[in-house]
């Protein structure tokens, strides 16, 4: 595996690739690697000849209050990860070579970055894309792919590559879990064992409301309720929200089908976690890890 830090180096590597032809798959990361990260990678290497993976924590996507200072960083174990996980090149950029100036023109994520996730964190889609944007502009991937448990910023990623017709494949990738149904996270690192405990009642949750829709239920008021009165008999949870939203642009729905997703964020202590499922598949069509 070859280690890269400078773009323009990047840059020059992912040309001579698609100059000799060979297609490049994209995973960006902001480390702290684990198993659903690895997924991505394995989506990647399905559909293209040279996997790049990038470690950059986005200082532009975290607010004020946030923890951008605290967030996990061990670039020699995602090295590591990386390698074994069949990636060919990993790119850690420094935060200075990636904004030598604070930038000035940035993407505006619209309407649906101010909803949900947005409606918590202003602003903070608007860094996620403005960063996405610069990595494709760098890498130039054939394929980028994307993970469904951040299924609001996968949706926006999807609509800026339609709007302003960037020339790649966005691939949404199912979530990974602990054998307990928590989604794996990069934050999960901050969780006590008692906020570890609470977690586990967010794919619960999920799964309340999916039951709710298999039992017949379509309003989508009724599905949510389901769900949150699992969030809210959990005393160490704190609910942000709990939505049933369209597939494709996330707009809050009256009534569900199939498609519908069905998402939530919750705070135990200070960490806060997200999660989503699709009504009509439910949790079971996700990843696993034993343990
Ligand atoms: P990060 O949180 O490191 O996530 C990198 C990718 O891994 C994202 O596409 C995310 O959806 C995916 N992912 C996270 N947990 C997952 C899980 N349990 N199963 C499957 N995939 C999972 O998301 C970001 O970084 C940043 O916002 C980024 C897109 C890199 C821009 O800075």
């Amino acid at each position: 595996m070859l280690s890269i830090t400078a773009p323009a180096a990047m840059r020059a590597h992912a040309r001579e690739a698609r100059q000799a032809g060979r297609r490049i798959g994209f995973v960006p990361t902001m480390g702290a690697l684990h198993a659903g990260h690895l997924s991505l990678v394995a989506e990647a290497r399905a559909r293209a000849d040279v996997v790049a993976l990038s470690v950059f924590v986005n200082p532009l996507q975290f607010g004020p209050g946030e923890d951008f200072a605290r967030y996990p960083r061990d670039l020699g174990r995602d090295t590591e990860l990386a390698a074994a996980a069949g990636v060919d090149v990993l790119w850690a950029p420094s935060a200075d070579a990636m904004y030598p100036d604070p930038p000035q023109v940035t993407v505006v994520p619209g309407p649906a970055g101010d909803r949900l996730e947005g409606a918590v964190r202003p602003g903070h889609f608007a860094g996620v894309l403005t960063v996405v944007l610069k990595l494709f502009g760098i890498v130039q991937p054939d394929v980028a792919v994307f993970g469904r448990k951040d299924v609001q910023q996968a949706a926006l990623i999807r609509r800026m590559v339609k709007d302003l017709n960037l020339a790649v494949e966005v691939v949404v990738a199912a979530t990974v879990r602990e054998a307990d149904g928590l989604a794996l996270s990069s934050r999960n690192v901050f969780l006590d064992a008692a906020s570890r405990a609470a977690a586990a009642a967010l794919p619960r949750a999920l799964a309340s409301g999916v039951a709710a829709f298999r039992g017949g239920e379509r309003s989508a008021a009724a599905v949510e309720a389901a769900a949150r009165r699992v969030l809210e008999r959990e005393r160490g949870l704190a609910v942000d929200y709990v939505a049933c939203l369209g597939p494709d642009d996330l707009e809050p729905l009256a009534s569900v089908d199939a498609r519908a997703v069905l998402a939530l964020a919750a705070r135990a202590g200070k960490t806060r976690l997200i999660d989503n499922v699709v009504l009509g598949a439910g949790l079971e069509g996700d990843g696993r890890v034993a343990g």
